[in-house]
């Protein structure tokens, strides 16, 4: 028997970019159609079309699996370890020493990947620390969260394939990850240990919220309207700590403009700070 292949006309796409956009901020590019027509092939099945699909998920919250759905098959979670060193020397080196100051012996190093897909990212901050020493021994907290719900859960099992460690020294793969089945590499329970994830939008965000010393978003901006990339720049600034620093990507820089960061120049990278 074959399986029925449905369309995702252009006029109901639209209807998804819309959704997509109103609750999320996430702009859903034109070429993504034939991706999430493959991607939501199942669900629409189910449903009876794209169309009554979209009539099911427009009355669903964004918590709800459905939704959540759509979210994973809609977000680009393009990332790999060590993808930019120069902003993890200036975290390791620069940074946290000077935050770990600031706190006291008994502070808390509260740290935000914030668009962590699938944990990448996060997970880096604690190999760096470990490696400068700073973990263990101090009290350190790192938080990723990501709009797709399955980037979050692929990110609490902590393994990851040749992909993810494209720009890992032998070194530090030997290091810091053991072998999981399937030719794939499980990171280190210790590294693991002070990472949590969490799956929700920048945009649900709850303000006030907990403060952090850092916040990382890097590409994550540039996937979003004009109107929510601000509201996140505003969002994250204000869940600051006194004289903590926001790390952005290059390309998310230009959201920071119109903002009420300011930028600071670090011998590795640069900053902003509120
Ligand atoms: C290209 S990845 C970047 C991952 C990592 N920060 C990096 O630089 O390697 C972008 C991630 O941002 C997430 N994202 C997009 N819009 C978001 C939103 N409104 N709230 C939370 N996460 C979002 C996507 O789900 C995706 O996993």
């Amino acid at each position: 028997m074959t399986t029925r292949t449905l369309e995702l006309a252009e006029t109901v796409f639209r209807l998804y970019q819309d959704l997509l956009r109103r609750r999320t901020g996430f702009v859903l590019a034109d070429l993504q159609r034939t991706r999430l027509e493959s991607r939501l092939g199942a669900e629409a099945r189910s449903a009876g079309s794209f169309y009554q699909l979209y009539g099911r998920l427009r009355n669903e919250p964004s918590t709800s699996p459905l939704f959540g759905r759509l979210l994973d098959a809609a977000v680009n979670g393009e990332t790999y370890f060590f993808r930019d060193p120069a902003s993890l020397r200036a975290f390791a080196e620069e940074i946290a020493p000077e935050r770990l100051l600031a706190g006291g012996q008994d502070g808390v190093l509260d740290v935000w990947s914030a668009g962590c897909a699938t944990g990448e990212e996060a997970y880096g901050l604690s190999i760096v620390l470990h490696e400068r020493g700073i973990l263990p021994g101090r009290r350190v907290r790192i938080l990723g969260t990501d709009l797709s719900p399955a980037h979050v859960r692929r990110a609490r099992t902590a393994v990851y394939g040749p992909q993810a460690l494209r720009a890992t020294t032998p070194e530090r793969r030997r290091a810091h990850f053991e072998a999981a089945e399937g030719g794939l590499f499980r990171l280190k329970a210790p590294l693991a240990a002070p990472v949590l994830f969490e799956a929700r939008s920048l945009l649900d965000e709850p303000v006030p919220g907990p403060a952090f010393d850092v916040i990382l978003c890097r590409n994550v901006l540039i996937y979003l309207a004009e109107d929510a990339r601000s509201r996140v720049v505003e969002i994250l600034a204000s869940r600051l700590k006194p004289g903590g620093y926001i790390l952005l990507g290059a390309s998310d820089a230009l959201a920071a403009a119109a903002s009420p960061l300011t930028l600071v120049r670090l011998s590795n990278d640069v900053a902003y700070r509120r």
